[in-house]
């Protein structure tokens, strides 16, 4: 993997840090601080602006070094997407095994699967073996060489490790230590969790799927995932507040949290149904009693506007020839005179969205008999002529072949030199001054002596030492004795 030099001083923002810190202690003696935007204004703490072109002034987590003890799904997206940012991302990996998601559902034999080429770009990958003593001596050089420490282990491994709060903020106090648990402090706290389970507790499969049958999960990762962008939000918090206080903190993200955050909506109607029924939901316009909790809504759009999912040309044979389509109430006329009922505009059963709702289903049902002649494509460009909300369903083939997420960069190809060309997702945020470039996931342990060696000072000697130590590669297997 191409990566920068990143031959810097430890912790590179210290002294920027420092400064800031002894300049906030000054201004609390005398006044209240001011906002950024008010110190933005004259106060020489913000560097002048840059006279560098757009995205020529670096990345945006230039100088953030990332000890990334992350495995699986939820703790990798996070450093991902900090690396995606610019921070230098060290993964941290067990010798000869790596994080366990190198060899699952491999797809080309011998190489890296894409579940772990798709979550670990832009990083460099170190083994130690964290269980060696000389491997946590390793372990505390990097602590003292990074700013933030990102681990989704189960509950407690990283105290077992030696690794306690208190240990690392005695090495560096300035280090953020960010974690993905399955859930946070109560009941549940050392149990070990999974996407699924955590879309389950979260609130999500309670209220996804038809009313009629079971709890769905969605393919969505928002437990994993949803979980990682969440953390890595607390962290880059952690490193900005680290600019006024000088310390680090700890970072906790909750998968079941996350999951609740995203499906807020749904304990914002938990709470509705206090005062009635939830007269957006399809369920209500059938005459369907609401229970005691918050159903599940099927298609329903789950906002103001009425919405469902409609038959659109070739859905006999195509699964995916379908269009999400939203009655917005201001363009309803333009829905009439689309589907050839312009008499509804005025009819006072379809009228007004209040005459409307008891009669979703009809409508739904009337607008699919003008979808089914149309591809969904071809709603697409119909109802987008007439400002009407419409969504085609795409494929994962149609996204893997759609050029303008190509031209983005949201969708991009690199080339592994185990497993050759792959698709991944590039970053999902655009930024004016920081360009992601996507780069290829690290084989395992491929940076292991130039982080020894250029992170963390050891010398040729010593890093002879530490490979003949056992530490940072499995013992090798005697030969065997060749047969009489
Ligand atoms: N060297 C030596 N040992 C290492 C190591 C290294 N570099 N890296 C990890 N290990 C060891 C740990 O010390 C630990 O051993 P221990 O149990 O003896 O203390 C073990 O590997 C990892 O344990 P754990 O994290 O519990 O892995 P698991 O495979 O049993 O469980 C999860 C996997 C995902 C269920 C669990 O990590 C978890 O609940 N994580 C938090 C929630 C989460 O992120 N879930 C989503 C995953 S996508």
């Amino acid at each position: 993997m191409a990566t920068k030099k990143t031959n810097r001083k430890p912790a590179a923002a210290s002294k920027s840090a420092k400064k800031s810190v002894k300049k906030s202690a000054q201004k609390s003696r005398k006044k209240p601080a001011k906002s950024v935007a008010a110190r933005a204004a004259g106060s020489p703490a913000l560097p002048r602006p840059s006279a560098k072109p757009w995205g020529k002034a670096g990345r945006a987590l230039d100088g953030v070094r990332i000890l990334d003890f992350t495995h699986v799904q939820a703790g990798p997206t996070c450093t991902q997407l900090l690396a995606y940012m610019g921070a230098d991302c060290i993964k941290v990996e067990r010798p000869g095994a790596g994080d366990i998601t190198r060899g699952q559902l491999r797809d080309v034999k011998g190489a890296d699967s894409l579940y772990f080429t798709m979550l670990n770009g832009n990083k460099r990958s170190i083994t130690i073996d964290s269980k060696h003593p000389k491997g946590r001596e390793i372990l505390d050089r990097l602590i003292k060489h990074c700013d933030v420490l990102v681990e989704n282990f189960g509950p407690g491994t990283l105290d077992r490790m030696g690794l306690t709060w208190e240990h690392i903020r005695k090495l560096n106090p300035r280090m953020i230590v960010a974690s993905v648990k399955g859930f946070g402090p109560g009941p549940y706290e050392d149990c070990k969790v999974y996407e699924n389970v955590a879309q389950c507790a979260g609130g999500a499969a309670s209220t996804t799927g038809f009313r009629e049958g079971p709890p769905l999960v969605t393919g969505a990762q928002i437990g994993d995932s949803g979980t990682g962008l969440h953390l890595a939000f607390g962290i880059v918090s952690a490193l900005y507040q680290r600019l006024r206080t000088g310390r680090g903190q700890r970072v906790l993200c909750a998968m079941q949290d996350g999951v609740l955050n995203l499906a807020r909506v749904k304990l914002r109607d938990q709470q509705r149904l206090k005062h009635g029924p939830l007269t957006e939901y399809s369920q209500h316009g059938e005459g369907v009693p609401f229970g005691q909790a918050v159903p599940r809504a099927g298609n329903d759009s789950g906002g103001g506007q009425p919405g469902w999912i409609l038959k659109c040309k070739g859905w006999e044979t195509d699964p995916d020839a379908y269009t999400y389509f939203i009655t917005q109430a201001p363009i309803w006329g333009a829905i009439c005179d689309l589907i050839g009922k312009p008499d509804w505009k005025t009819d006072p059963d379809y009228a007004t969205p209040p005459a409307r709702l008891p009669r979703l289903k009809h409508i739904f049902a009337t607008i699919e008999e003008w979808t089914k002649t149309k591809t969904k494509f071809e709603v697409m460009e119909i109802c987008n002529g007439h400002d009407i909300p419409v969504g085609p369903i795409l494929s994962m083939k149609e996204i893997a072949e759609e050029k303008s997420l190509r031209d983005t960069g949201t969708v991009v190809e690199v080339d592994h030199p185990t497993r050759g060309k792959y698709l991944t997702v590039g970053n999902p945020v655009k930024m004016s001054d920081s360009i992601t470039e996507v780069k290829r996931s690290p084989l395992l342990g491929e940076h292991t002596e130039e982080i020894l060696g250029k992170v963390l000072g050891y010398t040729a000697k010593e890093i002879a030492e530490i490979k003949a130590s056992g530490a940072i590669a499995p013992p090798e297997k005697p030969a065997k004795a060749e047969a009489a």
